[in-house]
């Protein structure tokens, strides 16, 4: 695991953006999975600057999603196909031809959950996969005791969790308790993972993934059994390192 200390969340974002417009220069059609959240925000304001600038032709790229609320509908602004829709797919002058996410209005979501297993890997696999962390280590959706081997299927988040994304809605009872995630063992098939914390929130989370035990109490402690797995951190969430 390689860890990356940088100033502050527009350092990551710039940093990110380059390894993201790298890779499309080798690759055009890269498949990149994409994080929602606060923190990579930045990185999808640089790099669509990029692209518009003509430093990265992105027209060919595939975008797709880590993770969904269940039971939102699909045009809800919060739901995660929203979210990615209007942060990543649209600033990049892409389609929605060029997303793929999971279903999470499928009326059987063990099956959706499946099919979007397998359409990742009918896709080739994700090359570049970004990832952020909850304060209690979660990536994706996986909370702390998620299997390290799981596959894509259904969660339900703990308090904390619904609680740090309440402030997307208008109160925490409309945060949904149920969502669908990329399992542990799916993220790590992707060829090049890419955390980024920033803030001093982060701090515990990102000690304890980085210099922890691998443990399923903290889910993104996975990121030190990945062959080439980067941890991108502000000065604040890198801390306690
Ligand atoms: C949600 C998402 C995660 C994200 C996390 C942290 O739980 N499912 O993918 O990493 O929020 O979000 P933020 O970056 O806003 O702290």
């Amino acid at each position: 695991m390689e860890v990356v200390i940088v100033p502050d969340a527009t350092a990551a974002g710039e940093l990110i953006a380059e390894a993201m417009a790298t890779l499309m220069r080798r690759k055009p059609d890269a498949l990149l999975g994409v994080a929602t959240g606060s923190t990579p925000l930045p990185i999808y304001q640089a790099l669509a600057a990029k692209v518009r600038a003509g430093e990265v032709d992105a027209s060919r790229a595939r975008i797709c999603q880590l993770d969904e609320y269940v039971g939102l509908p699909a045009g809800h602004p919060e739901s995660y196909r929203s979210v990615v829709l209007r942060e990543v797919v649209e600033p990049l002058g892409l389609g929605e031809d060029s997303f793929m996410g999971p279903d999470g209005t499928a009326p059987d979501v063990q099956a959706a959950c499946a099919a979007y297993d397998t359409a990742l890997s009918d896709a080739g696999g994700v090359d570049l996969q970004l990832l952020g962390i909850g304060t209690d280590g979660h990536i994706g959706f996986n909370e702390p005791c998620s299997s390290l081997a799981s596959r894509t299927r259904i969660k339900t988040l703990t308090r904390q969790t619904r609680e740090d994304n309440a402030r997307f809605f208008d109160s925490l009872d409309e945060v949904p308790h149920h969502v669908m995630t990329q399992g542990i063992g799916t993220i790590l098939e992707a060829r090049h993972l890419v955390l980024l914390a920033t803030g001093e929130g982060k701090s515990d989370a990102v000690a304890h993934a980085v210099e922890g035990p691998v443990a399923a109490l903290v889910p993104a402690s996975a990121l030190q059994l990945h062959r080439h797995a980067t941890v991108v951190v502000d000065e604040a969430a890198a801390s306690k390192l």
